[in-house]
């Protein structure tokens, strides 16, 4: 099945490492001379419901370039605890606050430990999560990210490490020439985007912020100029993500996205995988070796497409109105409304009551076509997922002419999913998507080492991350603003 594949040249950022002895060097030049190179190590701590992860970026604060050091991936279920139990992730494995930071204090020592550097020479750490579809309001969320705080000092992150600096006296010395805090302030803006006042619309909404911001970067890597207006998609477990605007100085937060993503592959393959809450990861890794095996062999695109449809029969895929909880996850429709945020949301049923008929569904076709025909309808789902959700937006009124559209998450952009994408939004759109979509690993994670360069005001003006698609700087603009504003 090789369709798509010929017609489309997706642009991918692939994970890509800098190595230790490069940045050993980089360092002490930095360290040495000022004027040299000066990095900002940024490390992401991402409890997800399928994989927990520390990852390491490295910012050159010259060039604006965020470089991954390394990535440290754990499977959140090692954290299942017995006592003292807050919250589930989807897949309902069960964690604890303590459970939470143990995991957590790990994952970060072994991801600074296999690179050469220690804790103490992170400058600042972001936490997130996807694990909110346990609780019944956005607000509980909270929780989460104090248990993640836990597991960071655990490992030695002071908590100043955690929060936006105040003054420049919190700034690290050998970096604090790079900060613009004596001009502008942090007043909430992340990447040019100003996020929704009040509360929180999803209970993911730093997700949301984060991998808007991650995919601005990312796409500085394959040549696309993804500045607002944009469309950003994380197809983590769970789907997360945001539509903007074009205003400056700052764009608004037009549109949202919530529910679930791999999930719903999840549930595929969770009668095929011999595991303890089976995931996708788990059958290509597993009945993977067998996906390998006969990875060549053909599977018919109509019999792929006509799996797609009956797993479509039992997904919602809306605006999301009338709702407290999408896919599982909290949802606020009234802090949406006063934002004018259209909410988007992806759900299998009610609240996943749908998903062990997709279960069933992929049982049948490992049955008649042969474990390995999974993989290709996975593919095919996410591709279709991806147009459906693109067109509701469409539907809305959310798209501007030069929208661009970013994707990350594993769900969305590993095997041929790339492809297949850019084939129906090509076909959506009626032109060539090829230029106007990117595809990023790490997408979250870039956001984290972007977010962490907002609040110590590290701008780099001869490469903007914020404004709009070949506009420049906003750094003018921003002064008036926080003068007014003052
Ligand atoms: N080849 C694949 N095809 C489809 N889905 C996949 C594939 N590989 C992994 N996935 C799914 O992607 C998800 C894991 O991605 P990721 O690690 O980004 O999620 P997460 O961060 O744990 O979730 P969340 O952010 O929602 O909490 C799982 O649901 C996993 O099964
Ligand atoms: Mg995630």
């Amino acid at each position: 099945m090789l369709f798509g594949r010929e017609r489309h040249n997706p642009r991918v950022l692939k994970p890509q490492r800098m190595s230790y002895s490069d940045l050993h060097y980089i360092l002490r030049l930095s360290r040495g001379d000022l004027s040299l190179r000066p990095i900002f190590i940024v490390a992401s701590v991402e409890l997800g419901n399928t994989t927990t992860k520390a990852i390491l970026t490295a910012t050159d604060l010259k060039s604006g370039k965020t470089y991954v050091l390394n990535k440290t991936v754990k499977m959140t279920r090692e954290a299942k605890a017995q006592e003292g139990v807050f919250c589930q992730t989807v897949h309902a494995v069960e964690l604890s606050e303590r459970s939470i930071a143990e995991l957590v204090c790990h994952t970060l020592e072994e991801c600074a430990r296999s690179v050469g550097i220690s804790v103490a020479d992170i400058h600042f750490v972001v936490r997130s999560t996807g694990v909110t579809a346990c609780f019944s309001t956005v607000k509980e969320v909270e929780g989460v990210i104090q248990a993640l705080a836990k597991g960071c000092m655990l490992a030695g992150v002071p908590p100043r490490k955690m929060i936006s600096p105040m003054t420049i006296e919190n700034i690290p010395a050998e970096l604090r020439a790079f900060s613009r805090m004596d001009k502008t302030y942090f007043d909430g803006a992340v990447a040019g985007n100003i996020p929704p006042s009040g509360e929180p619309i999803v209970g993911n909404e730093m997700e949301g912020e984060l991998v808007t911001a991650g995919l601005k970067e990312a796409a500085k890597w394959v040549g696309v100029d993804y500045r607002n207006p944009v469309l950003s998609l994380d197809f983590g477990t769970t789907l997360a993500g945001r539509i903007t605007d074009d205003e400056l100085p700052y764009a608004h937060v037009i549109g949202s996205f919530c529910g679930l993503a791999g999930a719903i592959p999840d549930a595929l393959v969770s009668k095929v995988v011999d595991e303890n809450f089976p995931t996708m990861l788990d059958f290509q890794r597993k009945a993977g070796g067998a996906g390998a095996r006969f990875g060549r062999r053909r599977v018919k695109e109509k019999v792929v497409k006509e799996y797609v449809e009956e797993i479509f029969n039992h997904l919602v895929v809306e605006k999301v109105k009338g709702r407290t909880r999408m896919g599982g996850v909290p949802v606020n429709i009234d802090a949406a409304r006063k934002n004018n945020v259209v909410l988007i949301g992806v759900d299998a049923g009610v609240n996943r009551s749908e998903l062990p008929k997709i279960a069933e569904i992929g049982e049948e076709i490992a049955r008649s076509e042969g474990i390995h025909c999974l993989n290709a309808v996975a593919d095919e789902l996410s591709a279709c997922l991806v147009e459906r959700l693109v067109e509701i937006a469409m539907e809305e009124g959310l798209l501007m002419r030069n929208t661009k559209i970013g994707i990350t998450g594993r769900a969305g952009i590993t095997g041929r999913k790339p492809f297949l994408t850019l084939e129906k939004l090509s076909a959506l759109f009626g032109r060539k998507m090829d230029d106007e979509v990117v595809f990023a690993d790490d997408g979250l994670a870039r956001g984290a080492a972007v977010l962490g360069r907002c609040m110590h005001q590290f701008g780099t003006p001869e490469n903007p991350i914020g404004g709009v698609q070949g506009g420049g700087c906003v750094m003018g603009k921003r002064l008036k603003l926080q003068r007014k504003e003052k």
